[in-house]
């Protein structure tokens, strides 16, 4: 059997143009066709109603099937291709040295040009590790925006996250290409500061899921990169939606519209010391990711609590058939027919949001529509959780399930807030709904918006302390 390396259907080929029709647009037609489905039905009102009690109006707590579209998250709810599933068949379960390892750890070197990669079964697993590493008490990790379990992360060793995006970032009208972007002003003053020792590493996500799925350019990151390597600093990724981000960098950075994807992003691995991996997102798969660094040293040492942690170096806590599903995958997710696809559904969601007035996070970014909470809610204090009171409604009027990110997600009891955005998330799972099923989403957030004015507060009566959108519960507010 031959690894990964023959597939099909992979070639890096300029993505062809697409007609649109001038008054009701449409995504890009289907790359693909549908060979298995699955069953999904509407609640009913009542029903609705009765799973949001129970599920103290959190939807975390909902049952799938309560659920009819389920734009929660687009990590791990992928639509594997036939070629992933037939790879689960050659699926070799030794403990040690299987043929699907050789294979994956082939593809990620191939594609990253990172020499030491290590499995994990999701990306938080991940960040534990290169994170337990690196940061200690008292220090600082910058990055463009930590996404929720990377900040914990780096909460949990003593050390603080600082965010430093471009301002454009919070700000949700500026048609700004690259709102993922890095502000390296601040980059080089916290470098440069009394804080410029503390820093054990600078990190940067790609695209920058809490902040709108907004891509990073290119020249950005060879800005970020150089200002690291001045200050002797290690910079790692957060590569989870690497494939999308480059797919943007071909399309929006002046003089990458003639490189493949997969060659933007070797350019992008090789400014950088290493990353970490949710292969969830850009690995097309339910389960699993890595950690991947040229420190040989920092390699070791991974392996070493990847074994109290996780497993065996060549499994990481994954079947040995999942890491064929990763690596054929991760390959998949680099077609540009694919990407282009891909990023038209949001688009298209996004232009029918608009359409209506809608606000939402602008430019569309690459895996899901935010919507602007103060904009859609004006009337609502932040005291009245107004992003949880939306997420709540899109529910009540259509099953769709959707999740808040802002300040329930990132806000930590003392630690500083994270994000002064205060967004919705409609996360597209990758190859999963078809366009009808995005007009039915168009149209319950557009009867949502609607009845905006008559949208009540709510607030949180049980609350953990860390990760607490997770298994927080709410009451609606009366009166
Ligand atoms: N980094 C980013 C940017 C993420 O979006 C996620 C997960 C992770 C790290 C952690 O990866 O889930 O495999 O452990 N994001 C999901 C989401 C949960 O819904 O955006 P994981």
């Amino acid at each position: 059997m031959r690894g990964p390396r023959r597939r099909a259907n992979e070639t890096a080929r300029p993505a062809p143009s697409v007609t649109r029709a001038p008054v009701d647009p449409s995504p890009p037609v289907e790359p693909y066709r549908i060979k298995v489905v699955e069953s999904i039905t509407l609640p009913s009102l009542d029903e609705r109603e009765q799973a949001l009690e129970r599920a103290g109006y959190n939807l975390f707590n909902l049952l799938s099937e309560e659920v009819y579209i389920d734009l929660l998250t687009d990590s791990g709810t992928s639509a594997m291709s036939d070629r992933q599933w037939a790879g689960l068949m050659v699926g070799d379960e030794a403990y040690a040295g299987s043929r699907n390892w050789v294979h994956f750890e082939a593809t990620v070197r191939e594609l990253t040009g990172y020499p030491h990669v290590i499995p994990t079964h999701q990306g938080r697993a991940a960040e534990h590790l290169l994170l337990s590493q690196f940061a200690h008490a008292g220090q600082i990790v910058p990055n463009n925006m930590h996404f929720d379990t990377t900040r914990t992360h780096v909460l949990r060793t003593g050390a603080r996250p600082v965010d430093i995006a471009v301002p454009e970032a919070y700000d949700c009208q500026s048609l700004h290409p690259f709102k993922g972007n890095v502000d390296t002003g601040r980059l080089t003053a916290l470098l440069e500061g009394a804080t410029g020792a503390s820093i054990p590493l600078v990190m940067v996500t790609l695209t920058n899921n809490t902040g709108g799925g907004q891509p990073v350019s290119l020249a950005n990151l060879r800005e970020v990169a150089r200002i690291c390597h001045q200050h002797r600093k290690p910079l790692y990724l957060d590569m989870c939606r690497w494939a999308e981000n480059a797919y943007f960098i071909r399309m929006r950075e002046p003089g990458q519209s003639g490189r493949s994807v997969r060659e933007i992003g070797r350019e992008i691995f090789d400014l950088t010391e290493g990353a970490t991996m949710s292969a969830k997102k850009d690995g097309l798969v339910n389960m699993g990711g890595f950690v991947a660094t040229r420190d040989p040293h920092l390699a070791a040492r991974l392996k070493e609590e990847l074994i109290v942690f996780e497993g065996f170096p060549t499994y990481g806590g994954l079947a040995r058939r999942d890491l064929e599903a990763v690596s054929i995958g991760l390959r998949e997710a680099t077609d540009e027919r694919y990407l282009e696809h891909r990023i038209g559904q949001v688009r298209f969601l996004s232009e029918r949001l608009s359409a209506h007035g809608i606000p939402t996070m602008q430019p569309p970014g690459g895996h899901g529509v935010y919507l602007d909470v103060p904009r859609f809610l004006p009337h609502l204090k932040p005291s009245e959780l107004p992003g949880q009171a939306l997420v709540i409604e899109l529910y009540r009027e259509g099953a769709v399930r959707t999740v808040e990110v802002g300040a329930i997600m990132f806000d930590e009891g003392d630690a500083p807030s994270a994000s002064p955005l205060e967004l919705v998330r409609l996360a597209i799972p990758r190859r999963v709904y078809t366009e009808s099923h995005l007009r039915y989403v168009g149209e319950v957030v557009r009867r949502v918006w609607e009845r905006r004015s008559s949208i009540r507060g709510v607030r949180m009566v049980e609350a953990p302390e860390h990760l607490r959108h997770f298994t927080a519960r709410f009451a609606p507010m009366t009166g």
